[in-house]
């Protein structure tokens, strides 16, 4: 299949919502990351979703669409609560699960009787759905297993040949995934962190739970089960000062491997390896987010033998990027206090 490359002008959205009718796949850029678009009520553009990207298809798909009014179409009933998030937090990087009303394919929602639902904080975005007039089920646009896409050529390198269209909006605000959170009870309860926080949250709703099964590392969005976001060469992630990443890095080395890091400023200036990809700064844990997936995918085309990353606080985005690099990592070196 060709991969026919678009614009972001109203000529070229009109084609690409074209090839949406037609039950064609289109990836389309998101202020989070670039998503896999197909008429979400439609299986059979669905199913071209899960081979495209080698998903798993008791992975559920979150529906996108243009402004709030739509929701109440794909749910059985919107919460007061539920009603305040959307208020808040739509359009934005946070994605609302509600009791579904089976109004959209059966694959999307892998067979749960919940639907996940986002309006992304996009013009480019925004605007292919609307032109569309269809509610999108939209992953990622990366290979299952790979860091998701914040550029179109990283759109490009994992699906070209395997979809219809890729929309270049240029690279993606926020950089990390939407935080998904479960609307169905009471409480709201955060399955998935990401570009809205835990903290943010709970100004508007009170109360808020982390999923148990973030918390002990068993997940309840089924997604969460697969590996994830990672580079080719093997990920470490370093818990501990500058000498302690120092003295990593060398013994690495000295084992006869190439060596990459991941780090903020100022430590990635203060460290020696031989190659290293600077994420922003320490200060600012948000450019560190936008720029973490294109730091993970910059070592592919290197030929470091393994990457070494800073490690970060939980706290605000810093939980999202944690959750992300602990998927990412093959192992996560804790510093030894007692030496
Ligand atoms: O920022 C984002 O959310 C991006 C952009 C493209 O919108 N999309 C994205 O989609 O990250 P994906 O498919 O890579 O991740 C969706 C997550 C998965 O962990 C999935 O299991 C979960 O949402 N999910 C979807 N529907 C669900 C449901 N009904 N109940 C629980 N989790 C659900
Ligand atoms: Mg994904």
């Amino acid at each position: 299949m060709k991969t026919e490359k678009f614009d972001a002008s109203k000529e070229s959205l009109i084609k690409a919502a074209q090839l949406l009718n037609d039950q064609e796949v289109v990836a389309f850029p998101t202020e989070t990351v670039y998503g896999l678009g197909a008429n979400a009520t439609n299986e059979a553009a669905v199913s071209k979703i899960f081979k495209a990207k080698g998903r798993p298809a008791d992975n559920p798909l979150i529906v996108h669409v243009h402004n709030s009014s739509q929701i109440k179409y794909y749910v059985t009933e919107i919460s007061t609560m539920a009603q305040m998030l959307i208020d808040h937090f739509m359009p934005g990087p946070f994605t609302i699960i509600l009791k579904s009303n089976g109004a959209v394919a059966k694959t999307v929602t892998a067979g749960l009787d919940t639907v996940a639902i986002r309006i992304p904080d996009h013009e480019i975005g925004r605007a292919l759905i609307e032109h569309a007039n269809l509610p999108l089920a939209a992953p990622s646009a990366n290979l299952s297993g790979k860091p998701s896409p914040t550029t179109a050529k990283h759109v490009y390198q994992d699906l070209h040949g395997r979809i219809a269209g890729i929309i270049d909006g240029g690279a993606t605000g926020v950089g990390l995934e939407s935080t998904v959170v479960d609307a169905t009870g009471d409480i709201p309860v955060i399955l998935r962190p990401g570009g809205v926080t835990k903290q943010q949250i709970e100004k508007v709703a009170g109360k808020v739970e982390l999923t148990g099964s973030l918390k002990e590392n068993k997940p309840k969005s089924p997604g969460m089960k697969y590996n994830h976001y990672e580079p080719d060469a093997p990920l470490v992630l370093i818990d501990g000062d500058q000498h302690y990443f120092q003295k990593q890095i060398t013994s690495y080395q000295q084992e006869g491997n190439k060596v990459g890091i991941i780090a903020s400023k100022p430590l990635v200036d203060q460290l020696r390896s031989d190659i290293s990809y600077n994420c922003g700064s320490n200060d600012d844990l948000s450019e560190v987010a936008a720029n973490l997936y294109y730091g993970l995918r910059y070592f592919n085309d290197t030929d470091v033998d393994i990457i070494l990353a800073e490690t970060y606080p939980q706290e605000g985005i810093g939980a999202a990027i944690m959750n992300r690099l602990t998927k990412a990592a093959t192992h996560h070196h804790s510093q030894n206090t007692n030496i």
